[in-house]
This record gives C-alpha cells, structure tokens and sequence, in this order.
C-alpha cells in the first residue's frame, strides 16, 4: 500500500529574497518529496509565504505600498526562485488567505473552549512617535551587561547576554529613534504551562521518530524535569497596528487584537493544503484533507505528517505547534526534521563578502540550478550539523563527478548506437558486475533517502558510477569502432553502457530531476521511477539522437557570482534606523540645553581665548575620560587635562590647533595641575554623537587671542 505523506518546508518571509541558505531547506525538503514519488506513495508537498507581523507592516509601508501589494510581488519573486531551482511544491499559498485564517480561528477557538487561553495585561515598550508597541527586536539600546552600543531588545550579539527589552540602558526605538514609554496592554496568551500541554510535550518529544537526538535533548533541557515547570505561557496577541488577522470575540466580531504572526504560521501548512484540496477537489480529483489534518481521521488512515525545517525555529515546531494541534483535536506532525545552517567558505554568508547569494543572482549569472541541487545533497545529512558551501569545492566537485564521471559515460557512447545501429539498443547483460552491483545497491540507496542521508547516497553512487566507469574504460567502444569485425561487441558494449546510464539516472532522479528529465528524453523512455531499478530495456529499444546533457562550471562564473553579490558600504535599513536614532536624539539633546543669562562684553572680555597648538597628547593612567594636553601658546606651554578621551585618539590631536581659555584659574586634579580649558562643542551631557575640538581658519597662530 503506497503511503500518504504530506511534507512542509518552512514557510519564509515575504518581505525577503530567497538566498542559497534557504535553498539548502527547500533542496533538501524537495529531493525527500521526490524520492517518495518516486516510490509510488502519495506524497504532497505545500508551503506558502509567511505574510504577517511588523516587519512586513512597516517594509510596505517604507515602500510606499499596501502590505497586500508588497506580499504579493514577493510571492511572484518566490515562486520564480523556487520554480528556477526545480522546487516543486504541489502548492505554494500565502498565509495572508481565507483557510489559514479559517483554522486560526478553529485551533483559537478550540484551545479556548478546553480553558487554555487567558488574558492578561502585560508592560511593554511603546514608540510615542510611531504609536505603536515595539517587538523586541524593533528596541535597541546599551546591553545592560557588557554595555555594547546598539543591541536588540532580547540578546547581545557582542556578549551574548539574553534579556528583556526593559534591561536595555538608553532604549530607544528602531524605528523612529524616539525613546519608547512603558504601557501596559491585555495580551492572549496560550496555556502552555497547562499540565496538559506539559503532560502531552512531554510524551510527544520523547516518542520515537518525532525529533532527530540532538532535537529530543534540547526539548528535555527546555521542559526540564517534570515539577520544575520551566515552560511559560505564551503570549499570541499583538496590539494595533498590525498586519495580520484580528482574533475573534465572543460575538465573533474582532477584539481589536491580533493573532501573532507565529501564531498563525505554521497553521498556514494546513492552510496552503487546503487550498490545494480545494483546487484538487474542483478538478475532479479528491484528496481526503481530514485524514491529514484531524487527530481521529488521521489516526485511522495512518497518514504521515513531515515538517522540515532550520534549527533555529525548533521551539516553535516542537513545542508551540504540536501542544496546539494536540489539545485543538488536530493531528501532530510525525516527524520534525531540522537541518543546520549554511556558511560560504566556512564562515556565515556576508554581504560585504559577496557571499549572501540570492537564487536570483544565481540564477541570472547563468549557473545550472541541478549543480548547486548535487552539491547540497552531497553535503546533507540527517543531522542538524552546519553544512559547507565552498565554492572551490563546487567547482571541482560538480565538475568531476557529474560531468566527468556521470555525463561521460554516456557521452563515450550514445553517438554510436546512433551512427552505427540505427538508434536500437542491444539485449544488455544482466550479469554485469556494473550493473548487478547498481541493481544490488538500489534499495540502500533507497533507505539512504529515505533517512534524508543524502550525503552517504551520493557516496554510494558515486562507487557504482565509478564502476560504471572502469567498464567502458575497459571495453574501449572508441578503439572497437575503429576494428573490422567488433560490431557486435560494440553494440553490446554501448548498450551495456547505456543501460548503465540509465539506472545511474534513476538513483539520482530525486536530485537532479531536469537532467533526468532530458535523459528520458534522448532514451526515449517513460518517467523512471524506483521499481525501474530491477530492469533492464529491452533489446532493439530505439533511442533518441544525444544532445550534450551538461557544461562544466567555469570558475569564472563563479567570480562573477560572488561580485554581483557584493553589497556596496552604503548603510542598511538597520544602520540607517540607528543613524535615524542618534540624530533624533540629539536634536532633544540640543532643544533640551537651556540658554545662559545675557553677560555685557565687559564680562566676556574677561575671558582670555587663545589659539593653541596641541604639541602633546596623552593618555592618564587610571583616568577614564582624560587625556593629557600640553598646548603651545607661542611664548609658553600649559598642561591641560581635557575631557575628550571617549572621543579623541591621542595620536590624532598632536600638532593640530585648537581654542583654549588661557585665564581659567588653574585647578588641581587627582593627576595633577591643568592650567586651562579647550573648547569643544557636544549637547549638554555629552551623552550623544561625541564631541568635536574648536579649530580655526587657516592662518590662525598659537597665541592668537580669539574674541
Ligand atoms: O523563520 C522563518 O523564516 C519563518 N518565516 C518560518 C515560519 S515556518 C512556519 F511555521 F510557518
Ligand atoms: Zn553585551
């Protein structure tokens, strides 16, 4: 009996370009998808963009456009990618849709009527400026441990250090640079604290086969030890404005609030299905949704539910969704499969770099998508391990085995079955060691998919095709053509070769499907799938005429790759938020400063100005903000301690010309005697963009008196 399976890569943002991070998840998801086709289950495949939250409210509202409008051309854009790199969702749906908000509010209700959703107010930040309240990650501020500029609301990327957004020292917000207020709001929050949510998760991420070892462990520490209580509530409600779906009342009428967008997410897997049930059901052909998606129905039919996804969104898949979907009466998902992340060249992609590759570029610098699909199944495993794009590595890798080991064989002898047989293949040899051994190794290869082990099948063809190899090495067809009398052993030869061929395609259909796809072409036989593996063509089976299947990468598409990629040093929206920040706070610096008392000339005349050079700077030992000046003022020098070190690189400042008060009575100071003052402009406190050092106009002396 064939399995049904249905299969979800997660679900990625619309307000983002697809790169090759991503691609690793989707290749990987769709190989898996393939191979089950391949085996004659009934296999589903369906994502959809994920629509909703700020960061997508605010991307559409900077581009001037409705978020309607903006998830929609991102959606074009995704669909494009995808479909370039031979990703073949039965559906791809968006979670801004009629069906996702359906089971949004069923999975909403239904939590609700079993007691597991509750309201309460909570404090949070708020941009007085926008009106809006802020996610964490929209909150910046001086991490209040290592006291890094510039950090997220949640962690610090210069220490690490986790926290809430109201640890921050000098918040403010990301997106308008104003200081956020605390208010207090009613948020929705999910039981998760519930001991039957507790009881259920515990159960489920031990069970076998639900999450990879690693995975299971992690869960353990996050749901600690049973009595420790370490999960918390969680919070699904976001405050107005917000792009997403308003969660219904009791009337059922809208509550002004709306659902999360993590919230709604992954319940657009079941919604993206639906759609495609729908469409399904209207073209005649029906797919029994219930039996996927209800806990009962499901149960009964043994259908399998797969969700693959990166290791940074475990605790969502893992524990959020499947305590939803258990305690709402929906099925949990079989198994949740997480991968790791993507470095380039061993380190993580960089946009300076060139190394953050968007599919586009790829895809538009003239690169064959199936060899970056071979290069990622040769590194996947089942693990949730880092994997490697090293772009040398590719070039040599791609070149060597699928166009000098894999392309070749048929390359050295289709012409001449063509030329010299008429096109008709000869009975081929079934006791073949090359071919045994392929027909031997078909169905490991096959757990080897199945185990998403790809890696270790790639392996493995890899040998057979090497074989594959040394047989026609050792059969020669170009030396047997040039001899009177080996017709027949050429023939036999090239058939053997091409019969080869043919199962070597067959193992690695599920990675690269369009070269597959060309090959059933030129042997003119029907889709290939994996019972195919056991036979053979029959003799005088015609072929077509062969058309070189695939280029070698020149590694100076490469290059160009990487330089189409290269971003320029002009700032990002995130530095631009923080320049955006410093220049709104100044200004309330500045409108801030009061202003003197009116003085009469005479007083200021008191004060004696000079030009002075800074023939010495130096640090002071034990002095925070001090650096040591010695200044010439043309007929004497002076000592000055001047606050400007959080500023200043002492080597900078020697030789220059500044403004000093020449008569300021001196002052003895911990560090010893400074006999004046340079002048500098800064907001009152200094707490801003810094300070800067008076200097005159060229021509100007030490000594000079300034008035
Ligand atoms: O992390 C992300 O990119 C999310 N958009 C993934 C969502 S997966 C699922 F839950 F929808
Ligand atoms: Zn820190």
């Amino acid at each position: 009996m064939p399995r049904k399976i249905l299969v979800t890569s997660a679900l990625p943002y619309a307000n983002g370009a697809i790169h090759l991070g991503h691609l690793v998840e989707y290749i990987q998801t769709d190989i898996w998808v393939r191979f089950q086709k391949m085996q004659g289950n009934e296999c589903w495949y369906v994502c959809a963009d994920d629509t909703h939250g700020t960061p997508i409210m605010l991307r559409a509202e900077k581009e001037g456009v409705t978020p309607e409008a903006l998830i929609a051309r991102v959606h074009g854009e995704h669909f494009r990618d995808f479909t370039g790199f031979h990703v073949a969702f039965d559906n791809f749906h968006t979670t801004h849709s009629p069906e996702t908000q359906f089971f949004a509010n069923d999975i909403y209700g239904k939590l609700k009527a079993a007691g597991l959703i509750e309201t309460r107010s909570i404090e949070q930040y708020f941009d007085p400026v926008k009106a809006m309240f802020l996610p964490d990650r929209f909150i910046k501020g001086e991490c209040p441990k290592c006291g890094a500029r510039d950090q997220y609301g949640d962690n610090c990327e210069a220490c690490g250090a986790a926290y809430a957004p109201t640890e921050l020292k000098n918040p403010y917000s990301a997106v308008s640079g104003a200081k956020p207020e605390l208010r207090s709001s009613e948020h929705y929050f999910f039981r998760l604290s519930d001991s039957r949510c507790q009881a259920f998760l515990r159960r489920y991420t031990r069970e076998e086969g639900r999450l990879q070892p690693e995975a299971a462990n992690k869960m353990q520490e996050w749901l600690g030890e049973p009595g420790e209580d370490k999960l918390v509530d969680w919070d699904i409600s976001r405050d107005a404005p917000y792009f997403g779906f308003e969660i219904p009342g009791e009337s059922g009428k809208g509550t002004g609030k709306y659902f999360y967008v993590w919230m709604d997410a992954p319940i657009g897997y079941f919604g993206s299905f639906k759609n495609f049930a729908d469409k399904k059901a209207a073209e005649g052909h029906a797919i029994d949704f219930a039996a996927f998606t209800d806990a009962a129905v499901a149960a009964a039919a043994g259908t399998e539910l797969y969700h693959f996804i990166g290791k940074d969104i475990l605790y969502f898949h893992a524990l959020f969704w499947p305590a939803e979907l258990a305690l709402a009466g929906y099925r949990t998902p079989t198994s949740i499969f997480a991968h790791g992340f993507l470095t380039v060249d061993g380190a993580k992609m960089s946009k300076s770099r060139g190394t953050f590759i968007t599919a586009e570029s790829y895809l538009s610098t003239g690169l064959n998508p199936e060899w970056l699909r071979y290069y990622y199944a040769a590194k996947l495993g089942a693990t949730m391990e880092d994997i490697d794009l090293s772009l040398d590595d590719f070039v040599a890798r791609v070149n060597s085995d699928l166009v000098g080991k894999f392309i070749n064989i048929a390359s050295r002898c289709a012409g001449f079955i063509t030329k010299r047989f008429n096109g008709q293949l000869a009975p081929a040899n079934a006791e073949l060691p090359a071919i045994r051994a392929i027909m031997a190794a078909a169905p490991k290869i096959a757990n080897l998919y199945e185990g998403r082990e790809f890696g270790k099948a790639i392996r493995e063809i890899m040998a057979l095709t090497d074989a594959a190899n040394q047989y026609v090495d050792s059969v020669k067809p170009w030396e047997l053509a040039k001899q009177e009398c080996k017709d027949a052993e050429l023939h036999a030869a090239c058939s053997n070769a091409l019969n080869i061929f043919r199962l070597l395609t067959l193992l690695l259909k599920p990675v690269l499907p369009a070269l597959a796809g060309q090959v059933e072409q030129f042997m003119n036989i029907a889709p290939l799938t994996w019972r195919d593996a056991q036979s053979l063509l029959a003799a005088g089976h015609g072929i077509n005429v062969y058309c070189h299947l695939m280029t070698r990468v020149d590694a100076k598409q490469i290059e160009k790759l990487v330089e189409a990629n290269k971003e320029s040093l002009a700032p990002t929206p995130e530095q631009g938020s923080q320049q955006r920040h410093a220049e709104h706070q100044q200004k309330e610096a500045i409108a801030a400063s009061p202003w003197e008392p009116f003085c009469s000339i005479d007083e200021f005349g008191k004060i004696d100005l000079r030009i002075a050079r800074i023939a010495n700077a130096e640090h002071v030992e034990g002095a925070e903000k001090l650096l040591k000046l010695t200044l010439d003022l043309g007929t004497e020098t002076r000592t000055v301690f001047a606050g400007i070190k959080s500023a200043y690189d002492p080597a900078t400042l020697v030789g220059r010309l500044t403004v000093m008060v020449a008569n300021l009575a001196p002052r003895k100071m911990k560090f010893g005697m400074s006999e004046g003052m340079v002048l500098a402009a800064s907001d009152p406190e200094c707490k801003t963009a810094g300070l800067f050092l008076l200097s005159p106009d060229s021509g100007a002396v030490p000594g000079m008196r300034v008035k």
